[in-house]
């Protein structure tokens, strides 16, 4: 799968690329994540990518035209599945999104600075508006960021044991069950029982059932999906 990220700001989209899974996925070549600097299709002298907004009002706009220009080469070099604009207005991104994602070849994500961007690039160009929760942040980038992470940990091989994939918390729609290790006994803090006797089947129905309770304690609104 292959990821392009278009920012204003490069610099925030480095480190979270080239640690753990997401460094891995690229190095064994399952996933190709370029981030790309909107600064570097301006046709401006000054480099200049934002502007005021027509009709008035605090805080600047990112341009249309080197938006365009840069969605353009990269289209003209492979077809984009899906191109994602991450915006607090979009559907709220869930792990069925993430999902789904996962089973595409070429995405674009862009990522909003300022008050946004030109509107025009979302209403001719965007496919898919994405938001990662009723709060605002900064810019796209941690948003970009965010949702990269949960996809490329999807595909397969990413991760060493996929299983480990399956049993995410919201895959089913539940919760995930609390997990233990060693030492068995903490300042006489125990292990549950069932988890050390070895009986693999007791053991699931143990997960299952906490999985269950703790959806229903913490999330009761899953079940309801
Ligand atoms: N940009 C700013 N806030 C955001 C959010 N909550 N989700 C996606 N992109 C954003």
């Amino acid at each position: 799968m292959r990821i392009d990220i278009l920012t204003v700001l490069p610099q925030l989209l480095t480190s979270p690329f080239e640690t753990s899974i997401l460094k891995r996925a690229q190095q064994k070549g399952i996933a190709t994540i370029v981030v790309h600097d909107i600064r570097d299709y301006s046709t401006d002298k000054h480099k200049r990518v934002d502007d005021y907004q027509f009709g008035g009002g605090a805080g600047m706009v990112l341009q249309i035209e080197p938006i365009y220009r840069c969605i353009q080469e990269l289209q003209s070099q492979r077809k984009y599945d899906e191109i994602i604009y991450v915006t607090p207005d979009g559907a709220q991104f869930n792990q069925k999104t993430a999902n789904s994602l996962s089973l595409l070849q070429n995405i674009i994500i862009i990522c909003g600075h300022y008050k946004g961007i030109d509107h025009r690039i979302r209403e001719h160009m965007v496919t898919k508006e994405l938001s990662i929760g009723d709060y605002v942040i900064t810019g796209g980038e941690l948003a970009a960021a965010v949702i990269a992470d949960s996809v490329v940990r999807l595909l397969p091989d990413a991760m060493s044991d996929i299983s480990s994939a399956l049993n995410d918390s919201f895959q089913d729609n539940l919760l995930a069950p609390p997990v233990y290790t060693r030492p068995e006994v903490f300042n006489e803090w125990k292990v549950p029982e069932i988890l050390l006797s070895g009986n693999t089947k007791e053991i699931e129905k143990w997960q299952l059932d906490q999985s269950l309770e703790r959806t229903r304690l913490l999330r009761p609104d899953l079940l309801e999906d």
